[in-house]
């Protein structure tokens, strides 16, 4: 199905990228991983809205040890396609993070403008621990080098949408990950 942008240019789906049975798959060896890496130690897990809410969902259904989850959405002044840095919060956390280990849940880390303003808002708050989980990383794109400690896959330099990630809203519910055409 096309999808008019605003600027009036159609977008479509092309090519799967990442399939549903890939996805599942590498989010058990993630939950695995984090299991045993936080044993004992109730880590937060911070899902940036709204990108990260589906892995956040399929991540903790996957986890075995004691956890509580949290979210927090930050808007970043990008169009579309378009790419600036100007960040700010427009949900913030619920709860006093001070002293938790935290481990921020993310679809995608493309800029790396996002993250890097989060992980200093949240040293500001004297977080115990601090690391990064994220579904997708393009790494090509990175504008600030940021840790980011578990990833699912990597990904080129193309647009996708699907498991979370939208455009425009849209695709955020395609069970995979496919490049936007
Ligand atoms: P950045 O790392 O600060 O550039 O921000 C990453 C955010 O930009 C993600 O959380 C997404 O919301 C959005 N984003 C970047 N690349 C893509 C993409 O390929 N598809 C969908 N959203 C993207
Ligand atoms: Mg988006």
């Amino acid at each position: 199905m096309e999808v008019t942008g605003r600027k009036g240019s159609s977008v479509q789906i092309g090519r799967v990228l990442i399939t549903q049975e890939e996805i599942d798959s590498r989010v058990r060896e993630l939950a695995d991983q984090i299991s045993a890496d936080y044993a004992e130690k109730n880590p937060v897990l911070i899902s940036l809205l709204k990108g990260g809410f589906i892995f956040l969902a399929d991540l903790v259904r996957r986890m075995t040890i004691p956890h509580e989850v949290d979210f927090i959405a930050v808007r970043s002044y990008r169009d579309g396609f378009a790419r600036s840095e100007r960040i700010e919060i427009v949900n913030d956390l619920k709860r006093n993070v001070s002293d938790r280990d935290i481990i921020i849940i993310d679809g995608i880390v493309d800029t790396g403008h996002s993250l890097s303003f989060l992980g200093q808002m949240l040293e500001e708050r004297r977080v115990r621990s601090l690391r990064v989980c994220a579904l997708l990383d393009k790494p090509s794109c990175r504008e600030i080098a940021v840790p980011v400690d578990y990833i699912g896959f990597k990904v080129p330099d193309v647009f996708v949408v699907g498991y979370g990630l939208d455009f425009m809203e849209r695709y955020r519910n395609l069970a995979y990950i496919a490049e936007l055409l």
